[in-house]
C-alpha cells in the first residue's frame, strides 16, 4: 500500500482496505478454479483459506522487528496482514496457480520464497508470494500486499501440526520432536513425489488412444 497517501489515515481504513485486498485475491483465485474445473474439468485447488492478522498479532511482530506501533511501520512492514493459503492436491498444481497469479498484468510480485524446492531447516514446505494488489476507492487505487502461501494437502497438514506443537512449547521444541518433524516432512515430500507419479500414470492411461482398442 502506497504509505504516503495522506488520506489512509485511520486504523479502519486500513483494515477495510487490506480486506478488499484479500477479497479481491480470493475471487482471482475461485475465477482460475472454476476455469480449469470448467475447461479441464479439473480443479487444481483442493481449497482456499484467508485470514486477516488481528491488531494483537500486528502489533506483536512490530515489536518483535524492534519498530514501534504505527500505521505506516504496520503497512511497510508486516507484509502479510493479508493472507490467502491456497491448498492443492499436487505439487505441479501449486506451480500452476502460482504462475496464473504471477501471469496477471495488474498483479506485481514483491518476492516469491519457493520453501518447496528449499525446504525450511524445520522441514516446512510452501511456495510464497508477496504480492501488490489494486484496490478500487471511489477517487484513487491502492496497491494494497497480500501474502499468498500456496502448498499441498499433505504440506498444509504438516505445518498445521508443526504450528500446534511450537505453540503447544512456546517455540523451544526438545530436539527429539523436531528431528521427527523433519523426518514426517521427508515422508511428506516422498509422498507427494508418489501421488504425483501416480496421478500421471492414470491420466496417461485414460487419454484417448492410450490403448488399442479391439474391434
Ligand atoms: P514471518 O515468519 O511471518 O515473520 O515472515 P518471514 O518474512 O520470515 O517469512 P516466511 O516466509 O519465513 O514466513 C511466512 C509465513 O509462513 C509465516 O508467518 C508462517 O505462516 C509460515 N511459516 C514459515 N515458516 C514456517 C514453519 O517452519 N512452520 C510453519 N508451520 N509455518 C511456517
Ligand atoms: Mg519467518
Amino acid at each position: 500500500m502506497d504509505t504516503n497517501n495522506a488520506s489512509v489515515d485511520s486504523w479502519e481504513e486500513v483494515i477495510l482496505i487490506y480486506s478488499s485486498a484479500m477479497k479481491e485475491m480470493v475471487t482471482r483465485l475461485e475465477i482460475l478454479s472454476n476455469e480449469f474445473q470448467h475447461t479441464h474439468s479439473y480443479n487444481p485447488i483442493e481449497h482456499l483459506k484467508s485470514r486477516l492478522k488481528t491488531p494483537e498479532s500486528i502489533v506483536k511482530k512490530l515489536r518483535r522487528h524492534g519498530y514501534e506501533s504505527s500505521i505506516e511501520n504496520m503497512v511497510t512492514y508486516v507484509k502479510d496482514i493479508a493472507g490467502v493459503r491456497v491448498i492443492c492436491s499436487f505439487t505441479s498444481d501449486v506451480y500452476k496457480i502460482a504462475e496464473a497469479i504471477t501471469a496477471q498484468s495488474d498483479i506485481e510480485i514483491l518476492s516469491v520464497k519457493d520453501y518447496i524446492k528449499n525446504p525450511k531447516p524445520s522441514g516446512y514446505q510452501s511456495y510464497h508470494i508477496i504480492a501488490l494488489v489494486p484496490v478500487y476507492l471511489s477517487d484513487q487505487k491502492i496497491d494494497t500486499k497480500v501474502e499468498i502461501q500456496i502448498r499441498t494437502i499433505a504440506m498444509d497438514f504438516w505445518a498445521s501440526l508443526e504450528h500446534k506443537i511450537n505453540y503447544k512449547f512456546d517455540g523451544n521444541v526438545p530436539e527429539e520432536i523436531r528431528n521427527q518433524l523433519v523426518d514426517c516432512a521427508g515422508r511428506i515430500r516422498d509422498l507427494d513425489d508418489r501421488m504425483l507419479s501416480l496421478n500421471e500414470e492414470v491420466q496417461k492411461a485414460n487419454a484417448p488412444g492410450a490403448e488399442t482398442k479391439q474391434q
